[in-house]
């Protein structure tokens, strides 16, 4: 996939270690917005944190171990759908994602997630896909939600926020037998 519209002169397209002055440009837009959700948004500030960021994360996408791609409004940068976890043994994978605040409502990140599960699914044979969030996140349950996954269950304390407070994790997931019947 080099790039998959997603209408409106959006579209999803790569993320590479080269984008660094964009993806500086994003979290300086979007830090307040995803932080609260994401801490690593408060600490990746900067041209060349945001190239060590995206660059650690090359790494791992070479090892088939982590995919990411950003959504674009033509050179701006409003997003990003990542697999932070794409686990090839086990077939499991785990979504992950943000949006600029300016772009939300319309259903940029429902898209680019059919699409990213239908090629984890289809052509890369995931058997399951997750979706991590915390239970206070009401618009990221509602992604997973929209994307017809079930609440498996609730972590306890599973992680520490930007405010150091540890926070409960909702397990969302989708199966591969039952995405293919969506
Ligand atoms: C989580 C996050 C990506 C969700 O963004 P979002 O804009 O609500 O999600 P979508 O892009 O899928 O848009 C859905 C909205 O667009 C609407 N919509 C319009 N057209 C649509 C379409 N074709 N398909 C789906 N939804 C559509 C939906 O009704 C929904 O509106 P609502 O919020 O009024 O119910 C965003 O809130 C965010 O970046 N939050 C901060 C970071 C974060 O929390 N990340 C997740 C950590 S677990």
């Amino acid at each position: 996939m080099l790039s998959h519209p997603l209408g409106d002169g959006f579209e999803l397209r790569s993320l590479e270690p080269w984008h660094h002055r964009e993806f500086a440009d994003f979290l300086d837009r979007a830090r307040d917005f995803i932080s609260p959700w994401l801490p690593w948004a408060k600490i990746v500030t900067g041209e060349e944190a945001a190239k060590k960021w995206l660059y650690d994360r090359a790494f791992k996408r070479v090892e088939d171990a982590f995919h990411m791609y950003g959504i674009w409004q033509g050179e701006r940068l409003v997003g990003g759908v990542v697999f932070r976890i794409f686990d090839t043994a086990d077939k499991v994978c785990e979504i992950g994602a943000w949006l600029s605040p300016e772009v939300t409502g319309r259903g940029l990140m429902t898209k680019s997630c059919v699409h990213m599960i239908d090629w984890a699914v289809h052509e890369r044979g995931m058997n399951r896909v997750e979706w991590r969030c915390e239970p206070a996140n009401v618009a990221s349950r509602a992604v997973a939600q929209r994307l017809g996954m079930r609440l498996d269950g609730t972590l306890r304390q599973a992680y520490v926020n930007t405010a150091g407070d540890f926070v409960d994790a909702e397990v969302w997931s989708i199966l591969a037998d039952e995405w293919k019947r969506r």
